[in-house]
């Protein structure tokens, strides 16, 4: 596959096939996926492959702990506020998955249904928890994190895979430490649903946005 093609054609995954993932494919996604820069090769990361029956229990109990109105207390805070556009942007895409789940805008069940899916990980059949340690500076540790994702997310494509970077995965991370034993001296980064995509499903079909050049480019 063409770099590309996988640049353009990757896409969050937002409804799964309930069929596993190998364990041997996601090693070797991960093994080709650390090919990527990081700041003085220090490669900051760690990943826990989460699969089975602690996959299940963590998905019940993440969701549980949303649905209940349990306070999230990551260990990398979630932003509060967004400059106009960017809100706008985040408003939007939150528009188009809820419309293409014929979600309508006051119908509160449907869209508490969708987050309570959210925080279950969209029922992908593995997720992947990246953290690093917490003597790092925060800023580039993510950094680093942020362009291994992008190689992970692209290697799955190319396997016909696919992905979800997922705050909603590491907003309870006592949850996470406990089930994963994940020590306390890692940090929480991000989690990633992979599975195999149920490509006809209209939430992984709408018309995704980008801005253009000249919004993002300064001459
Ligand atoms: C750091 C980060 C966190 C994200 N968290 C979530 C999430 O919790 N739930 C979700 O549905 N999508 C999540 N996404 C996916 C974004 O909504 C998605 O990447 C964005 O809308 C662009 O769409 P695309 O990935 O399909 O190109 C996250 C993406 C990133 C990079």
């Amino acid at each position: 596959m063409e770099l590309k093609e996988a640049i353009l054609g990757r896409r969050s995954i937002r409804q799964f096939l309930a069929k596993q993932v190998p364990e041997k494919t996601i090693k070797e996604i991960l093994k080709e996926a650390v090919w990527c820069p990081s700041w003085g090769n220090t490669q900051p990361w760690e990943v826990k492959i989460v699969t089975g029956p602690v996959l299940e229990q963590l998905k019940k109990e993440n969701k549980e702990a949303i649905v209940s109105g349990k306070d999230p207390a990551p260990d990398i805070p979630m932003p509060e506020n967004w400059p106009v556009p960017m809100k706008k942007r985040y408003a939007n895409v939150g528009k188009r998955v809820f419309d293409s789940l014929s979600i309508a805008r006051n119908d509160k069940k449907g869209r508490r249904e969708h987050y309570a899916d959210m925080f279950a990980f969209f029922d992908a059949p593995a997720l992947l928890l990246f953290t690093t340690d917490k003597r790092l500076a925060v800023e580039y540790s993510l950094l680093d994190i942020g362009i291994f994702i992008q190689n992970f997310c692209l290697l799955a494509y190319e396997r016909q895979l696919g992905t979800c970077v997922m705050a909603a995965a590491i907003h309870f991370p006592e949850i996470l430490r406990r089930l994963c034993s994940i020590p306390d001296d890692q940090r929480i980064v991000i989690g990633i649903a992979l599975g195999y995509p149920d490509k006809k499903h209209p939430v992984n079909q709408f018309e995704r946005e980008r801005i253009p050049l000249e919004d993002f480019v300064r001459e």
